[in-house]
Parts: C-alpha cells; structure tokens; sequence
C-alpha cells in the first residue's frame, strides 16, 4: 500500500472509531476528496451537515462551512482539521459594518451568501449559496429592496438572472474568482472553440456573459456528467477538476485560468484529518447567543 492509501485507511478506521463524517467541499485536495463521507458545494454540505447522526463532523473546507455546520447541529462536535483555513471573501465583512449598512437600509431585506462569518448570518434574514440563490431572491417579498452581502458579482448575477431588479450589496469579492478577465477567457475560447464555457457565479459580470452555463460547483458536474458534449472551459478554482474527471473520465476539462487556486482551501491535508480525529480539535463552535441569531437564516434558506 502506498503512503497516501494507508494514511486514508487510518483515517476510515479513526472515522469509525469516533463516530464522525467527513465532509469535504469540491476545492479540497484529491486524497482529501477521495477519503470524504461526502464530497460536495456549500448547500449540499449544509445539508448533509444538517441531516447527519455522526456524533464528529470533520470538516474540510475553511471556516464558514464549519460555522455553518456548528449553527446547524449545536450538539456534535464540529472540527476544522486547519484552524486558519479561512476565506478571503468572508473576511470583507464583518457584523458591526452590516448592522450599520442596515441602518442607512431598514425596509431591506439582507440576503447573505453562506461565505459569511456566523455573526453576520446573524445579522441577516436569509442566506443563500451558489446553487440556489435566484431561487432565495425570486422568494422575497417583492415589495422590499435586497440587499446582498458580501459578493458583489454574485449579486449582479442575481439581479441579471433573476426576477429581482431592485438588488444592491456590499462590495465585496472572492479574488480568486474576480482575477478571471474577459481577455483571459476570450482568448481560452478562441483556443478551444469546441469547448462549452461553464463560470462560477463568483466571476464578474464580463466572464458570465461569456459562459453557455453558470453553475455551483457541484451544478458544474452534475451537467457535465448529463451534458452530451465532451469538452469543458471550467471556470472556477481548479480543485473542481479532480471530481470532474472522476464523474467523466472520457471528457476534457480545461481550465479557464490554471492560477485560480484559493490557497486556503489547500491548506488541509491527510495528516491534519488524522490529528483532527486523534484529539478532536481545533472545534469551531459559534456561541449559543450567535447561534440562535443566525439559524433563523441559514434554517429559511434550507426550507426552500
Ligand atoms: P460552491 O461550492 O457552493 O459553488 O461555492 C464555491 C466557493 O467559493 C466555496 O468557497
Ligand atoms: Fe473564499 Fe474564494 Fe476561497 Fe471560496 S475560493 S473559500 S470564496 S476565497
């Protein structure tokens, strides 16, 4: 067995032993994804979060998605095997900017991408993802004005996607998404002309008007394992390539930009997992005074 296999056994055999899940989001390293209960986007790990009997949830990913899953299940021990396993976006905005944001807004209704920090879901009144956020702003009252937090090009994509025109939002951006130019991917595009074009949300408005789809990640293999054609532009960071060749090992997937690399989603490795099942920590645990502010949002989301 090579190294890697038996650092993947031991981590099963300490799973079991402790009773816990391991969750991994599709940016995760190969062996990462490979050892995971589940490997998915934002909602689907929620979810899975919500719904699980394990008494541990391994979590690999960066902070939010552990928040998110200790805001759901404040009775299992949430770990992030890599305790600054953090996102820049999330970082763009804290609770005391959005509350005073609300001041300047009161009639507005605060819809918070789920790369958000706990304290400010819990300043929000509905959080969204990737996978369903049209949905999440086509459910608002049409008489109050949106307002979105902290992705300013997921929130152009909503106002443009969607039904809802009267969107504003905080400018905030993933900088591994927004590096993406149109130049860049005009030029992918001329090099591979029988290629679809698929772009996260989290790319700017120029690239998404390029793209024949715009999907989460997970939305990003599920169409091109149904997609007849056989060849992909994938815009997104390139940890999505491994679960897509795996669902489609006869098609090809090219990277928009090989640089799009989010270096905290890269920070959790095999031997981090096996540390995190030994002593069971570092724990993310959102204080119960967050945590009962937040869930109102996170809990409207998941009920759509
Ligand atoms: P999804 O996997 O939900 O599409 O999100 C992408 C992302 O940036 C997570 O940090
Ligand atoms: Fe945050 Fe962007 Fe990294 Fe996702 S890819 S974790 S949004 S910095």
């Amino acid at each position: 067995m090579n190294q890697v296999k038996k650092l993947q056994s031991e981590i099963r055999r300490l799973l079991k032993k402790r009773n816990a899940i391991l969750l991994a989001h599709n940016y995760q390293r190969p062996e990462v994804q490979d050892v995971a209960d589940l490997c998915g986007d934002s909602l689907e790990l929620s979810i899975k979060a919500s719904k699980t009997d394990a008494d541990v949830i391994i979590f690999c990913g960066v902070h939010f998605m552990a928040e998110t899953a200790s805001i759901l299940c404040p009775d299992k021990k949430v770990i992030l095997p890599v305790k600054n396993a953090g996102c820049a976006m999330a970082d763009m905005i804290n609770a005391k900017q959005l509350s005073e944001k609300k001041k300047e807004m009161p009639s507005a209704v605060v819809v918070s991408y789920v790369n958000t920090t706990a304290e400010v879901k819990a300043e929000s009144d509905i959080c969204c993802t990737s996978a369903n956020v049209l949905r999440v702003v086509d459910s608002i009252d049409p008489s109050q004005p949106i307002f979105m937090t902290p992705d300013r090009n997921l929130a152009r994509y909503a106002k443009e996607y969607s039904k809802r025109k009267d969107i504003s939002w905080w400018d905030g951006y993933c900088p591994i998404h927004d590096s993406l130019t149109v130049e860049q991917v005009k030029k992918v595009k001329e090099e591979h002309p029988d290629a679809l074009f698929i772009a996260h949300p989290e790319c700017r408005m120029g690239v998404l008007r390029l793209a024949d789809e715009i999907k989460s990640t997970s939305g990003m293999i599920r169409y091109a394992r149904e997609s007849k054609h056989k060849k992909f532009i994938i815009a997104t960071e390139i940890g999505i390539l491994h679960p897509l060749k795996k669902a489609c090992p006869d098609k090809e997937f090219i990277p928009a930009d090989p640089d799009m690399i989010c270096p905290d989603m890269k920070k959790t490795g095999l031997l981090d997992i096996i540390r995190a099942l030994e002593t069971l920590e570092p724990e993310v645990r959102v204080p119960d005074h967050i945590r009962k502010r937040a869930i109102t949002a996170v809990e409207r989301m998941l009920s759509l």
